[in-house]
């Protein structure tokens, strides 16, 4: 009751406060939290085959396969006109990669990016692998990418801001000489693939929306070496670095509980 209270009174001033549709149920707290459980078990079965000379293709069709036999859908393919079951994103590629028949290299990074359907629910979770023996540089970036999300998730608490989240991925990454995307974020999920709010991962901490519990969202930073400008390629998709430089991410789904934040992807 007090935490309503709070709430209308935040409303009031005229801060960005969710909308009921943003608060779940524990019903579909439950199928998302299946669905993330199953994303995430899919990155494992990736993670113990991935390897030098395994084509981007092949993990889409690992990743379709283990999807459909657990009664799952993949929430990738033919969304928004995406032609596979995956993203699969290596080196300079910065997100929405599609799989195709390059096969991977000794000292290539890559981020795979699963997003399964079940019972209705979506869950969304991406890793990055490192394949063979990469470059110091290239493992430091994955590494930086991977503790931005981490302190990201150390942020959520009701009452918090999106732009504390945003805030805290920004500095650290700064730090260390790298930048961060600024035109994809992350976003509300669950019920659909994309929802409100959208997850911004720099800029200052009085942004963005109001944290309350059992929001249920993303954070997935987009770490580059060198500069944090995109491009997107002509298959309308591909997003890659506009210098060549490497860029890595990491991705959760997270609820917002009464003291901080459950992962549930993890
Ligand atoms: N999983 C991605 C995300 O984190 C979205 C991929 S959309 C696709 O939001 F169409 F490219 F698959
Ligand atoms: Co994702
Ligand atoms: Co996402």
């Amino acid at each position: 009751m007090e935490q309503d209270a709070r709430l209308e009174q935040l409303q009031a001033k005229g801060y960005p406060v969710p909308g009921r549709e943003l608060i779940k149920t524990e019903q579909q707290i439950d199928g998302i939290r299946r669905a993330c459980q199953l994303s995430s078990q899919i990155l494992d079965m990736v993670g113990q085959r991935i390897r030098a000379g395994v084509t981007t293709n092949e993990i889409n069709q690992w990743v379709h396969e283990y999807t459909i036999q657990n009664g799952a859908i993949p929430a990738c393919l033919n969304y928004e006109g995406f032609p596979k079951s995956v993203c699969t994103s290596p080196n300079n590629v910065i997100c929405h990669g599609i799989p195709n028949n390059n096969p991977l290299e000794d000292g290539d990074i890559i981020n795979v990016d699963v997003t399964s359907i079940v019972d209705g629910f979506y869950g969304d979770v991406s890793r990055m692998f490192l394949i063979g023996d990469p470059a110091r540089e290239a493992r430091e970036l994955v590494q930086i990418a991977r503790d931005c999300l981490y302190l990201g998730i150390e942020q959520v608490k009701p009452f918090n801001r999106i732009g504390d989240i945003a805030y805290a991925i920004e500095q650290y990454a700064k730090q260390h000489g790298f930048s961060v995307v600024q035109d994809y974020g992350g976003h509300g999920v669950g019920v659909n693939f994309h929802e409100e709010p959208f997850v911004q991962h720099y800029g200052a901490r009085e942004n963005g929306m109001i944290l309350v519990p059992n929001m249920v969202f993303t954070i997935e930073p987009m770490i580059n070496a060198g500069s944090y400008k995109c491009k997107r390629l002509k298959d309308g998709w591909t997003t890659v670095t506009v210098d060549g430089s490497l860029s890595a991410q990491w991705e959760h789904t997270v609820r917002v509980t009464e003291t901080g934040a459950e992962i549930l992807s993890e």
